[in-house]
């Protein structure tokens, strides 16, 4: 009888052995190598069916013609940006986040909008009825033609029900579920999501059928999928939000067909995801009364400026050592713009408790919602609240200077046409800049003890 084979591979990165690693010599993670039955050793299972239908040959450049193929529209403007501009004719887009968070009802939703394309769309985790029952939610009494669902796992069987129906687009929920029997290890293994992506990514190539493929992945990395498939998929996308609030984020983390600086966002109602054309005015309503440890920012998020709120609470610490929590903002960040204030500009925040909160629950990573920060813990330590007409941009320095940031113009323009009427930033910020047509005021400024005097003093 012959020999079962097995082989070893990174839980992490998808590096591949034939022995056992306690540390992996490709992304220096520790324990992450599990085994995987490649073979059983039950013989030739035969080549793979693709190999036997589809015919292609070595062509020159000048054989290729050059054809120029239109995007198709998702229905969604806010999901085109993402993937530069609409779905291209054979791109394998991979669709990551973690479960829950609205992968399925995004595509569901995608699927029903687009008209006059013949679309497959195969699900490994729910079933008819349960997709049914979803579409039916989303787009009541909305029955397309076009649209064809199948409930299968087996890859080998997807390809013979993608002969009879001839899709012009295909969604694949999940690639976690799919199994080739050319592997016998389970499905969800890395072996089982390597093949079966490369079977669908050949697919794509050789049709020119553009193939969507969901891929889950938690926050510890403990599901494989999405960092392994990264290099085999044209466009990787990821989908994130926060559990207690309705905002959901794509961003585009790689893009062979545009640029990966873009960013969609929605919000998750009852009856689906609705997109947020303009993210400021969510982000900034409820704000009827003034209260202390307030200040606006304006952030940039992939492309796009957004203005966001900023909560600051100061107190004096109850126990010995003082607490300080961030949320959406990174705490390491936050104890550096505090020693900073402690020790450049005298503020005494040593025995007190600082909590910042960014409203939303949205992550912010742009160093210009530092003096944003700054200001909201001031406020809050003074009981003064901020004017609501005021926003700040700039980064601060471990010296407490002022720092410029990027695209200015773009904030105060933001800012401008959302009615505010006052903008703090850095006085490097102001060089070059043409501020005759805005109704703002730009105040600029060096140090950051200066915006204590202009707004407490
Ligand atoms: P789902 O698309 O199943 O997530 P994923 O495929 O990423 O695992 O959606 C998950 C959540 O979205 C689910 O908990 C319920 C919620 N939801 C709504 O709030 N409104 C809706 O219209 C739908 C379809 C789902
Ligand atoms: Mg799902």
């Amino acid at each position: 009888m012959a020999k079962s084979k097995s082989l070893f591979f990174c839980k992490n990165c998808g590096y591949q052995s034939s022995q056992w690693l306690g540390k992996c010599p490709s992304c220096g993670e520790w324990s992450s190598f599990v085994e995987e039955v490649i073979d059983r050793g039950e013989g030739q299972k035969g080549k793979s069916h693709l190999a036997k239908t589809i015919q292609n040959s070595p062509k020159r450049l000048d054989e290729i013609s050059l054809v120029q193929i239109p995007r198709i529209g998702t229905g969604y403007s806010e999901f085109d940006n993402v993937l530069g501009g609409g779905i291209v004719a054979g791109s394998i887009t991979l669709l990551g986040g973690e479960p829950g968070i609205g992968k399925s009802t995004l595509l569901l939703q995608m699927v029903l909008k687009i008209k006059d394309k013949r679309i497959l769309y195969i699900s490994g985790e729910e079933s008819e009825a349960q997709l049914k029952m979803r579409a039916e939610r989303l787009f009541p009494g909305h029955h397309p033609d076009n649209l064809f669902i199948l409930t299968e796992t087996s890859t080998q069987e997807i390809f013979e029900h993608i002969k009879n129906v001839q899709p012009e687009l295909l969604v694949i929920d999940s690639i976690q579920t799919l199994q080739s029997s050319l592997i016998d290890s389970a499905a969800g293994s890395i072996s089982q999501i390597k093949e079966c992506a490369a079977e669908f990514q050949h697919y794509a190539k050789t049709s020119a059928v553009p193939v969507f493929l969901i891929g889950h992945i938690t926050k510890d990395g403990s599901l494989a999928g999405p960092k392994i498939l990264e290099h085999i998929v044209d466009t990787v996308l990821q989908f994130e939000g926060d559990q207690h609030y309705g905002y959901r984020i794509i961003r585009c983390i790689k893009n062979r067909f545009g640029s990966t600086s873009e960013l969609g966002i929605f919000e998750m109602q009852a009856n689906g995801l609705r997109e947020v054309l303009n993210p400021s005015e969510i982000l900034l309503s409820g704000r009827d009364e003034e209260f202390s440890g307030s200040a606006i920012s304006a952030i940039l998020e992939g492309n796009r400026t957004m203005m966001i709120e900023i909560q600051a609470l100061v107190s004096s610490a109850v126990y010995g050592t003082p607490q300080r929590s961030a949320t959406g903002y990174d705490i390491r960040r936050l104890n550096m713009l505090l020693a900073v204030l402690e020790k450049r500009c005298r503020f005494k925040l040593g025995a007190k408790d600082v909590f910042v909160n960014i409203a939303g629950g949205i992550n912010v990573d742009d160093p210009a919602i530092n003096l944003a920060i700054v200001a909201a813990i001031l406020s809050s330590a003074a009981d003064i609240a901020i004017d609501p007409k005021t926003c700040f941009a700039g980064e601060m320095g471990l010296n407490g200077e002022i720092r410029p940031v990027t695209h200015i113009d773009q904030r105060i323009a933001e800012a401008d046409k959302l009615g505010f009427t006052r903008m703090f930033l850095s006085k490097y910020n102001l060089k070059g800049l043409n501020t005759k047509d805005l109704k703002i005021k730009l105040i600029p400024i060096s140090k950051v003890e200066e915006i204590y005097k202009h707004l407490f003093e």
